[in-house]
């Protein structure tokens, strides 16, 4: 029987990691995680509040209510993947809206919301047989993963098919607020103190503007079959 392994899927918002991650898992019988959908959830969770607002962060109230922001994913037969639950209530599509989206970042950079989560998802990937996506997962969650992928794409590309996916869900919104949210996440993410975005020094780099999504999961395939055999 082949060894299972960790594969850490990193990169710039909206470059497809969630869909690869998601496709590879299906493919190998892996569990996937989108660690973006628990900061999130922490982000609706201060929203829900009144901790967060524009122009208004009371990070010491959000810092002292962790322990009571209960994060679950639980598989929905019918959609074939994970789906977020704060608090017991399913919040997965209330998570992608573009209002969490302004405040993520801002929430992502606190330490002790990173911690907590970083806890959370070394213990569901444990046992390895895992694909997890997000900004640190080769660098921080799992140094060391045995195949890291660090995903990129041009803002311009990124945003585009963010905004299709918004407004294919019945969001009213503009191309440039979606291009201007994501070059926003881009900077913040990048130059936070904790856990910055980067590239781990062993991780394989994929700029997909110009491929396909087949392209990019063969090739992603052959890395974690050439990973798989090594062991
Ligand atoms: O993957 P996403 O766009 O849904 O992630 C939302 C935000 O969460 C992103 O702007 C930065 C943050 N994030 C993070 O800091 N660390 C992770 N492992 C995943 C996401």
């Amino acid at each position: 029987m082949e060894k299972k392994i960790t594969i850490a899927i990193d990169g710039f918002s909206s470059t497809g990691k969630s869909t690869l991650a998601k496709q590879l898992a299906n493919h190998l019988g892996y569990v996937f995680v989108d660690t973006g959908a628990m900061y999130r959830a922490v982000t609706l969770f201060a929203m829900q509040n009144g901790y967060i607002a524009a122009n208004f962060f009371d990070k010491e109230t959000l810092i002292n209510s962790l322990p009571f922001i209960k994060l679950v994913f639980k598989y929905n037969d019918a959609l074939g993947h994970a789906e977020m639950y704060l608090n017991d209530e399913n919040v997965e599509n209330e998570i992608r809206k573009i209002e969490v989206s302004h405040f993520v970042s801002k929430v992502a950079e606190i330490s002790e919301v990173r911690s907590k989560l970083v806890e959370q998802q070394q213990e569901m990937g444990k046992d390895k047989g895992i694909v997890m996506d997000g900004r640190d997962i080769g660098t921080v969650v799992f140094p060391d993963a045995e195949l890291k992928i660090f995903m990129t794409a041009s803002p311009a590309t990124r945003a585009q098919r963010r905004y299709d996916e918004l407004i294919a869900k019945g969001d009213s919104i503009t191309f440039e607020e979606v291009l201007e949210n994501v070059e926003e996440r881009d900077y913040i993410d990048s130059h936070r103190k904790d856990s910055p975005l980067v590239m781990a020094n062993d991780a394989v780099e994929i700029d997909n503007s110009y491929i396909s999504r087949k392209e990019q999961f063969e090739l992603v395939l052959d890395l974690v079959n050439e990973h798989t055999k090594s062991l």
